[in-house]
Parts: C-alpha cells; sequence; structure tokens
C-alpha cells in the first residue's frame, strides 16, 4: 500500500504531532482524512479537527486499523501508551516513535515480537518546516520502513540516517542544537544592549547574520573555519572578537558541552 492510501495515527497531540502533520496536510503528501490524531485532552483534539481537517480521537486502541503509528508523546507517558496499545496494534504497522531518550528495542519488546519500529530524533525547527531529524532503523524495521519514516518527517525538514547507537550524539548534536543558537543569540542581543543598540534593529540584524551564515555555509559548501577565516582579517575586528572567544576557551567548552548532552541523553534513556 503506498503512503497516501495508508491509516497514519498519531498518539499524543502535542507540538511535534501538529508540526509533522500541518507539514504533511499543506505538502500535500497524504489526505488529511487519513490521519487521526489522538490526546487526553478533547479540546484540543477539536481546534486540530478544525485546523487541519484530520479525525481525532481520545482513545488509542484507534490503532487498531493504522497502518502507520506515530508515538509522538513525552517519554515520561510511553510504558503507559506501549502498555495500551500492545493488545490492539497489528503485526504489520510501523511503529514510527519520535519520543527523546526511548530505545527501539525497548518498543519492540512491549508491542510485540515483529514489531517494525523506526526511531526518531527531531528537533524544534519542526515548528516551522526547518527541523532537523535522525532516523535510525529499529531490529526489524527495512529500507522500505526507514524510506516511509523518511518521506513523514521530510515533510518537516531535512533529514539523515544514523544507526541507533549514534542517536545519543545526534540529540547532543541537532536535538538540543537550537538552545545553543539562542544562547549565542542571548550573548550577541546583551551585547548589542550594553553597546546602546536599539532592540528591534539589534535582533533583525542578529537573526539575519544567524541565519546568513549558516545558508552561506550551506550553499558555499565551505567548512566553517574556511569562512571564518575569509571575515577574519590580521588586526581588524573579527580577530579582537575570536581572539577574545579563543582565550576564553569558548570552542573547547561547547566541545564539552555537546558531550555533556550525549552523557546525559545515554543515562536519560536507560
Ligand atoms: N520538542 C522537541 O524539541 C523535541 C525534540 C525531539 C524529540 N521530541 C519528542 O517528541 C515527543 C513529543 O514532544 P512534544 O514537545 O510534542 O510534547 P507535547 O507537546 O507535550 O505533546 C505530547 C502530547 O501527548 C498528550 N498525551 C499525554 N498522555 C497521553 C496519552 N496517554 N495518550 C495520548 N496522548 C497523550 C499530551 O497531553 P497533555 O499535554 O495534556 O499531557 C500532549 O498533548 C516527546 O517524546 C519528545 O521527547 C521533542
Amino acid at each position: 500500500m503506498s503512503i497516501m492510501e495508508s491509516k497514519v495515527v498519531f498518539i499524543g497531540a502535542g507540538n511535534m504531532a501538529e508540526a509533522i502533520v500541518s507539514g504533511m496536510v499543506s505538502g500535500n503528501f497524504c489526505a488529511p482524512e487519513k490521519i487521526v490524531m489522538t490526546d487526553i485532552c478533547p479540546e484540543r483534539l477539536v481546534d486540530l479537527e478544525e485546523d487541519y481537517g484530520v479525525s481525532t480521537s481520545t482513545d488509542n486502541s484507534v490503532v487498531k486499523n493504522a497502518e502507520i503509528v506515530v508515538l509522538s508523546v513525552k517519554p515520561q507517558v510511553m510504558d503507559e501508551v506501549l502498555k495500551a496499545i500492545a493488545p490492539v496494534l497489528r503485526k504489520e504497522t510501523l511503529v514510527i516513535s519520535i519520543a527523546a531518550g526511548i530505545p527501539a528495542s525497548k518498543i519492540e519488546v512491549a508491542l510485540g515480537e515483529g514489531t517494525r519500529v523506526v526511531r526518531v530524533m527531531p528537533n524544534t525547527p519542526a515548528l516551522i518546516g526547518m527541523g532537523a531529524s535522525a532516523l535510525a532503523a529499529g531490529r526489524l524495521a527495512d529500507e522500505a520502513d526507514m524510506d516511509v519514516a523518511e518521506s513523514i518527517l521530510q515533510c518537516v525538514g531535512l533529514t539523515e540516517r544514523v544507526d541507533e547507537s549514534q542517536i545519543d550524539a545526534v540529540t547532543a548534536l541537532s536535538g538540543s542544537g537550537p538552545a545553543y543558537v539562542f544562547y549565542l543569540l542571548e550573548g550577541m542581543l546583551a551585547a548589542a544592549d550594553e553597546m546602546g543598540l536599539e532592540k528591534k534593529t539589534a535582533r533583525a540584524l542578529a537573526l539575519q547574520t544567524v541565519e546568513g551564515a549558516a545558508r552561506l555555509m550551506k550553499d558555499s559548501g565551505e567548512e566553517a573555519a574556511e569562512l571564518r577565516a575569509k571575515v577574519t582579517s590580521k588586526g581588524g575586528t573579527t580577530a579582537a572578537a575570536i581572539n577574545s572567544l579563543e582565550e576564553a576557551g569558548v570552542k573547547s567548552s561547547i566541545i564539552n558541552a555537546l558531550k555533556a548532552a550525549r552523557v546525559r541523553s545515554i543515562e536519560l534513556s536507560k
């Protein structure tokens, strides 16, 4: 069966599920009537029906007719959800999990022998269709399953395939990554404020700078270090700033920060 004809059930109609469904519907990926969203909050479901034309339910047993199930609840409620859907889920159903820190093997065991699972680590820019998602196949998910999962996540941005052993590193890089950029922006904007720039002007300039720099690196194909060297003339203003960053050991702090995030991701998944 093609994805267009598949019934896709999202368990947990929160921010991420809404972002993905929004991308699927606006990109004509599949007909809205093929999508079912479940949640414990009925009011939220009414809004989603109105906004996207999808079906909704407060009963997770709707997975029984699904070809694809996307697990999009918070990790804390995953045990309860898996227990509830295990008795009704069909063997052929592909399960895609976007929950942070839940190994595919845990889902496979909870849902029963033979369940095909694809694990995904998305990030929040998915909310505006600019997400970066890494996908890892569980033990039984095959190439076709990965294609299906990838095509769904591509509705909200870029996808990359990784081995599940790399998911904690991905969590540290792109999962938590937007926060590092916001942290950099906090610093840039605090400095702009101290230097007397108007808030609105500083915000516009800083955001365009971050977006433009990322785009320049993407479009040119050049490495970050090369591009940095190009804008850093000896004795100039950029050199003064970079020297200050180097003296403070900022680059090694960033490396340590990502390693700490990876360690925490491993701890949380246990
Ligand atoms: N946001 C991110 O940056 C990000 C990044 C990577 C991965 N993820 C993963 O994506 C998943 C969803 O995140 P989110 O930010 O979209 O969370 P969210 O907005 O809290 O969405 C989860 C939804 O599930 C509902 N829910 C709770 N228990 C349920 C149940 N038993 N059955 C059905 N629905 C239930 C929640 O309702 P209540 O709010 O009423 O409890 C909520 O509406 C998480 O597992 C997270 O780890 C998120």
